[in-house]
């Protein structure tokens, strides 16, 4: 977190009682019953998680709920059969759900698509038999390159039901980015679309994954969705290789049944960036996943039958993949999903979209509220968006400034907020409030989820006030491993402590528990809630031909929450100039996409480095942000962070 705002955190001291009217309806309506559950929970996990998981579909029922025996390879629901789109749709359809609405997709330019659950089930049958004319297998991998519309959903839940393991790539990144995922996973196939609208612009996107899969040998066939029914956006096909989406299912039988998967059998890879140039395949498997999803959404969201529920991440970031797919279809609820930016066609968007379909629940990151505080209330106070009931964050630390103005401007002080700390690795929420039960503290994230043992120790595993987040227990929805990489899986997050999960992030427990999240502890950069791993930039810097070294940094952002200022130093005989800064911008674009430039570059003769070697980044941040060079730090001026850092990076 930045020294700012972690002065605001440490100094917070408000509180806001869950307010009768949630609470009355609500899933849990008390501390002591929150505190219960819990309780059970950690007593006696396994229990509690085979009677939160007999509320879904297995086709044959587990022999063992888990099974530790290796840690940190943990397996939940051996020996259980179930298929996780087949609890997301077909569960559904029995019931009066049938014909409810699923998803409510609305355009940037304001077209509309509604599918009921029934209208799903048939695009999801009908792809997923489409995949298999293509000759897709159970354990295939498929890379899916798609913006927000409706086709993303169906293709992923398309993939689940035949048990393809989907690679979801977000529509940000570059070909290279593309490039490297398919080829670390070997997928067979992408599924991509012509076009995207992207703040009023045309977006092509099958020219960018042409351009990766001239590097990709494993792609047999790219499936094409017309975005658009018009021929809006210019686009190539290969007659041997490329294939529109509407061809490919045109004809194909509306039924294809749901693939029996192992509870271990894997669901999905998702990349993240982490401490090193290369990011990681994050795995996820089916049972425990599914259930983790589906179990938190319906606590967490308080779900109720009637509610639109809008969570504006993309599909293309776990958020997505958790809660706007999988853990929302599982409880039967009804989604939103808009394609668009929030100031597109103008800066009252999200509110309009709010009072168009009455939404209730609306999750979002703390980035777009700071920036929704810098468009001003008027924005909002336009439109009726008296029907929400729920507000969530997700992503970073929201600073206490923007939860207040979230909890007044947006919430009109009636809604609770649920500030929820998790990771792609963790699968769905960790420590967030329950609406209903928790008193809520601006800024903190309170308390663990069920079944969620966390605490916050030092290097040696010693609890502390301030230290490292860890959590002891395993869960349903944790990673499994890191694909093609067993020894990242078990040093990434398992040798900090013996069988303790090292999620690479600082927090502070209070005098009443409450957890406060500090921010990462590694050098991952939070850039509005996309993870960055400096050491991605500093190899790309390096790869050009005039850069000896570079350090990059996270630094304070009033919007972004944090920004990376890059450090380069040169090689003999060359200049930093505009043109450099110029050219290091598009390698970065090149190489992994817009949202990863860094806000400066900055060129220096050398690296402060210490006797050892080691670049000096707190040196490089008191620079970057302007601070008299230092190295004294109190908790006040912040430290706090950047002395963790320093610690776990100590040799
Ligand atoms: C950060 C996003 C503080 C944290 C779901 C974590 C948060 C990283 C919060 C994971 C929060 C996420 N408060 N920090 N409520 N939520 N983070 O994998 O540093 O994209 O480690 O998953 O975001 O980012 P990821």
């Amino acid at each position: 977190m930045s020294n700012e705002n972690l002065k605001t955190v440490l100094q917070e001291k408000r509180t806001f009682q869950p307010q009768d009217h949630f609470q009355k309806n609500a899933k849990i309506q008390s501390m002591e019953a929150y505190k219960e559950k819990y309780r059970e929970s950690i007593e006696n996990p396994e229990e509690f998680w085979a009677n939160a998981a007999s509320e879904l579909h297995f086709f044959k029922k587990w022999d063992r709920v888990l099974n530790a025996e290796n840690p940190p390879f943990y397996r939940w629901f051996e020996g259980g059969k179930t298929n996780i789109c087949y609890n997301c749709i077909d569960r559904h359809l029995d019931s009066a759900t049938r014909n409810k609405a699923a998803i409510i997709w609305e355009g940037e330019p304001g077209d509309e698509v509604v599918l009921t659950y029934a209208d799903l089930a048939r695009k999801v049958n009908q792809l997923a038999n489409g995949l298999k004319k293509l000759g897709v297998q159970k354990g295939d991998r498929i890379a899916i390159y798609l913006p927000m519309i409706p086709e993303l959903a169906i293709s992923v839940l398309a993939c689940a039901r035949i048990g393809a393991v989907h690679s979801v790539i977000f529509a940000g990144f570059s070909a290279d980015s593309i490039s490297d995922r398919i080829n670390d996973c070997q997928a067979k196939i992408t599924i991509t679309s012509d076009g995207v609208w992207r703040k009023g612009k045309k977006l092509l996107l099958k020219n960018i994954v042409d351009e990766a899969v001239k590097k990709c040998p494993s792609i047999e066939k790219n499936i094409v969705v017309k975005r658009s029914h018009k021929d809006h956006f210019e686009c190539a096909m290969d007659e041997n290789k490329d294939i529109w989406y509407h061809d490919l299912i045109e004809n194909c039988s509306l039924s294809c049944p749901a693939e029996e998967m192992d509870s271990e059998d894997m669901l999905f890879l998702l990349y993240t960036s982490g401490t090193t140039g290369k990011p990681k395949g994050i795995i996820h498997t089916t049972a425990g996943y599914m259930l983790y999803s589906y179990y938190t959404s319906k606590y967490v969201f308080d779900l109720q039958p009637e509610d639109v529920y809008w969570c504006t991440a993309d599909i293309g970031w776990i958020t997505g993949h958790s809660y706007i797919v999988y853990g929302p279809l599982a409880n039967g609820a009804t989604c939103l999903m808009y394609e668009g930016a929030p100031n597109a066609p103008h800066k009252g968007r999200f509110w309009e979209i709010v009072e168009k379909y009455r939404v209730n629940i609306f999750y979002t990151a703390p980035t777009a509220i700071r920036t929704f505080m810098k468009w001003g209330e008027d924005w909002v106070n336009k439109y009726d968006i008296s029907s929400l009931r729920l507000l969530g964050t997700v992503g970073e630390p929201i600073n206490p400034e923007a939860w207040m103005w979230y909890h007044k401007v947006i919430g009109k002080e009636r809604c609770p907020i649920v500030d929820t700390w998790w990771q792609t690795e963790t699968g769905g929420m960790m420590i967030t409030p329950i609406p209903g039960c928790t008193t809520t503290k601006p800024g903190s994230a309170t308390f663990p989820f069920f079944g969620i043992d966390a605490t916050i120790l030092d290097k040696d595993g010693n609890e502390q006030d301030t230290g490292f987040l860890a959590v002891r227990k395993p869960w349903p929805g944790m990673l499994r491993g890191v694909y093609g990489d067993e020894e990242r899986f078990k040093n990434t997050y398992w040798s900090q402590w013996e069988n303790i999960y090292f999620p690479g992030d600082g927090a502070r427990r209070d005098e009443d528990g409450y957890f406060w999240i500090l921010g990462r502890v590694d050098d991952v950069v939070n850039v509005s809630g996309h993870r960055i791993g400096t050491a991605e930039l500093e190899s790309i810097f390096v790869s050009h031909a005039s850069v000896a070294e570079s350090a990059v940094i996270g630094i304070d952002h009033e919007i972004k929450g944090q920004a990376m200022v890059a450090f380069v130093s040169l090689r003999e005989g060359n200049e930093g100039s505009d043109s450099l800064i110029e050219e290091l911008t598009q390698l970065v674009i090149e190489k992994i996409g817009k949202f990863a430039i860094p806000e400066r570059i900055i060129f220096t003769a050398d690296l402060p480095k210490t006797r050892s070697g080691k670049i000096m980044r707190r040196l490089l941040r008191d620079i970057a942000e302007g601070r008299a060079v230092g190295n004294v730090t109190t908790l006040a001026d912040a430290g706090v962070i950047d002395a963790l850092k320093e610690k776990y990076q100590e040799d």
